[in-house]
């Protein structure tokens, strides 16, 4: 199969390198020069563990190319991916713009591929609203009519799942494929390029209408991040209880209709998909005049729980409201900066939250992050120190805050931390140790939903 990729971010690149793993011919095409000439050289643009073999080795086989020139790959394609951002707008929908900005481009280049081609198949893989796929039609026949050319094309929704961190492994060997689609053609070629991936990982075929397929991405999403909002909400009750967050997962886990996954307490849910997608769901409910109160709430809890760290430093630092910079003199090591660990994706993270609540105070601020350091350089600057190692992170550190569960963190050797420290002090945000091992190591430790230890 031939096929184009429109847009190289997190989900294009990874489905491009992809496909061309399967034996496709990709073209990649993003509007960023600079992106486009990293890629070309083999470089990866993003952290994503895997991805750069795959380009290596399929720029080399000649099977993956990327350009910036859309029309370059319209007149061969049997399919063509649309991979662009669809970030929140100001009301708290997804905002279209790209998305519709590409299927015009598809329209305008239509006219390139042969009268009897068989039927171009569009197929949006980024994360829209119900209702897309007939939006994305339109504006490609709209599109062609202009130019006057009449080529067969149908649109299919094909939400993607995966995560961060493990995009590669995900798209491989995939749980599901979803596909929205009207015509027997449109999944035969869906099909023959998701095949090869459902025979490795044993996965299931869902062939449904295309608004099924927009709602059942909102769905997954939304569902995720309820359970961590619910885990969350019951961490902090086992704290005022005295109860054991780690026993109580564990016992509701077992459970054959509730299952382990997604039961972890953290410092709230972050990242480029859970909170827009959610706003996105919350406006698409409200305008239907079927309000989703779980999600409301859900949304809710996590903006409380991305204060825990902050709320729990203030306690044991004694910070009092109207005191100007309580917190001037002290110095935090703050462990890990993106949403999640094996991913340098910092939108939405609650580090970012984190620093910006001590910096207020007056408190300096000592980061370091296996991936994401760039990303927050850019971003933030010189508001808070970069180390170069989670250890010189820690040197003269009043305490040490943990933000994302890198696991070369829970590796580290916590005697040299302490030695490199004030105090022995961390605030764990991800519940990398147990309360009793550092209680034995003399350390003051606060993580979630367990008991806080309060070192001699
Ligand atoms: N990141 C994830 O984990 C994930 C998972 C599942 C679904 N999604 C969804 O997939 C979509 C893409 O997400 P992402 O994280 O890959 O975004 P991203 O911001 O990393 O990448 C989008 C890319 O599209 C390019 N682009 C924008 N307009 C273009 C145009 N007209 N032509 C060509 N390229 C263009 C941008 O330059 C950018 O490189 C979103 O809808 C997102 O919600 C993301």
């Amino acid at each position: 199969m031939q096929v184009l990729v429109i847009g190289s971010g997190y989900v294009g690149l990874v489905a491009a390198a992809c496909f061309a793993e399967a034996g496709h011919r990709v073209l990649g095409v993003d509007v960023d020069a600079e992106k486009v000439a990293t890629l070309s050289r083999g470089e990866s643009p993003i952290f994503e563990p895997g991805l750069d073999g795959l380009l290596t080795k399929h720029l080399a086989s000649g099977a993956l190319r990327f350009t910036t020139d859309l029309k370059a790959g319209i007149a061969e394609a049997d399919a063509a991916f649309i991979c662009v951002g669809t970030p929140q707008s100001e009301d708290g929908s997804a905002d279209m713009k790209y998305v519709l900005a590409v299927a015009g481009q598809i329209g305008e280049s239509m006219a390139l591929r042969a009268r009897d081609a068989k039927p171009l198949i569009v197929v949006d893989k980024s994360t829209v609203p119900v209702g897309t796929a007939a939006r994305v039609h339109a504006e490609i026949a709209a599109a062609l009519q202009k130019h006057g050319a009449d080529r067969a094309f149908e649109v299919v929704s094909n939400p993607e799942f995966l995560r961060e961190g493990s995009a590669i492994g995900d798209f491989l060997e995939p749980d599901r494929v979803v596909v929205g689609c009207r015509t027997g053609h449109a999944e035969t070629v869906m099909k023959a390029l998701y095949q090869p991936f459902l025979d490795r990982s044993g996965g299931k075929w869902f062939r449904m209408d295309p608004p099924s397929a927009e709602l059942t991405k909102y769905a997954a999403n939304a569902m995720l991040a309820l359970r961590i909002s619910f885990i969350n909400e019951i961490a902090n009750l086992a704290e005022s209880l005295g109860a054991d967050v780690d026993h109580v997962k564990a016992a509701i886990g077992a459970d054959h209709r509730i299952g382990p996954a997604f039961l972890n307490p953290g410092p709230g849910f972050g990242g480029s998909c859970f909170p827009k997608d959610l706003q996105a769901l919350l406006k698409v409910g409200r305008e239907c005049g079927h309000p989703m109160m779980t999600l409301a709430a859900t949304v809710e809890a996590n903006r409380h729980q991305k204060q825990v760290i902050l709320r729990k430093v203030k306690a044991h630092f004694g910070v009092k409201a109207g005191v100007p910079a309580p917190l001037k003199g002290r110095r935090f090591a703050l462990w890990g900066l993106a949403f999640k660990a094996d991913t340098d994706d910092i939108r939405e993270s609650m580090a970012l939250e984190l620093i910006e609540g001590l910096v207020n105070l007056g408190a300096e601020v000592v980061v370091h992050d296996f991936a994401a350091m760039e990303a927050v350089k850019a971003k933030i600057g010189d508001r808070v120190r970069y180390a170069e190692t989670p250890l010189a992170a820690c040197e003269g550190a009043d305490a040490l805050l943990i933000a994302t569960e890198w696991r070369q963190y829970r590796e580290t050797d916590l005697e040299a931390v302490a030695k490199a420290m004030k105090a022995r002090r961390i605030f764990d945000g991800r519940n990398l140790f147990r309360p009793e091992d550092m209680e034995a190591r003399g350390w003051t430790y606060h993580s979630l939903g367990r008991r806080a230890v309060e070192g001699k």
